[in-house]
């Protein structure tokens, strides 16, 4: 596995590969399962497979977890090489952005709810970040979990507006077998608040269960969902949805193709997940 961390190494790395299939993975490390199946994915269907690590400043928040957000540089080569990666990018952050770095990418309608209401700069870091990475590694195809699926919209969109020539697929989530969504996020959580992540995930599948017996009132269903993530004391919900899959609009009716959305902090941590269903043939 080739390490490459200056761009001009990419560019050059880039032109000598030229007629290859390539599939990215864009990561900020810290890998887990979730990572993996990505890179499982990329090398199936590649015949070259990139990855990125570059913990993106511009998507924290002035009082988010940036400084402390785990960067296990070793054993993420690691597992890198033993997922066969042909490439792997990790440039400094001095690298990526140079200290007259004055451009932001942003996608104005998607990015300003859900999960860009508690993180307003959050998005226009992610797509600056993905533009750039996009335009140096010029995949044919990349990879993106759907554990974050307003990023994934999000990121669907700019490619679409600017025509990047690139396709973007959608990866299941990964989950742990009570149902927590596996996140880098997830080594912050102490023992007793491990337990109370489950109750997102649980009330999101009671959700999809409603929807699925042919329930259709979301104000409803909205309420059942909640009931079951706070049973337990320790876990606020900041919000729980059902919205339309392709643009996130929140529904009163549960129709077509759907997203639950969740959101919910445990002390000072944050987690997400989300859920995808269809409602049945008779609504
Ligand atoms: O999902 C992530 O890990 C990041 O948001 C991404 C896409 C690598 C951009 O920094």
């Amino acid at each position: 596995m080739r390490i490459i961390r200056s761009i001009r190494g990419l560019q050059v790395w880039r032109r000598k590969h030229e007629n290859q299939a390539i599939g990215f993975v864009p990561t900020m490390g810290a890998l887990h399962e979730g990572h993996l199946s990505l890179i499982r994915q990329a090398r199936k269907h590649c015949s070259t497979v990139v990855v990125s690590i570059f913990v993106n400043p511009l998507q924290f928040g002035p009082a988010e977890d940036f400084s402390k957000y785990p960067r296990p540089v070793k054993s993420d080569q690691q597992l890198c090489r033993e997922a066969g990666v042909d490439l792997l990018f990790c440039p400094s952050s001095e690298e990526f952005y140079p200290q007259d770095f004055q451009t932001s990418v942003s996608v104005s309608g998607l990015s300003l709810r859900w999960e860009g209401v508690a993180r307003p700069t959050h998005f226009d870091g992610v797509t600056t970040v993905v533009t750039k990475l996009l335009n140096l590694v010029r995949p044919n195809q990349a990879y993106f979990g759907q554990k974050d699926y307003q990023q994934l919209l999000v990121i669907k969109k700019f490619v679409e507006d600017l025509n990047i020539d690139t396709r973007i697929v959608r990866c299941s989530t990964i989950r742990e077998s009570d149902g927590l969504a596996l996140s880098s996020r997830n080594r912050y959580l102490s023992e007793s608040q491990r337990r109370l992540a489950t109750s997102l995930s649980a009330a999101l599948r009671h959700g999809v269960q409603s929807i699925k017996s042919g329930k259709q009132h979301a104000r409803i269903i909205q309420r059942e969902m909640k009931e079951i993530a706070t049973k337990l004391a320790g876990i606020d919900i900041e919000y729980l949805a059902i919205c339309d899959a392709n643009n996130l609009d929140p529904l009163t009716l549960a129709k077509g193709n759907m997203v639950l959305l969740g959101a919910a902090r445990l002390g000072d941590i944050r987690l997400i997940d989300n859920m995808l269903v269809k409602a049945p043939k008779k609504f």
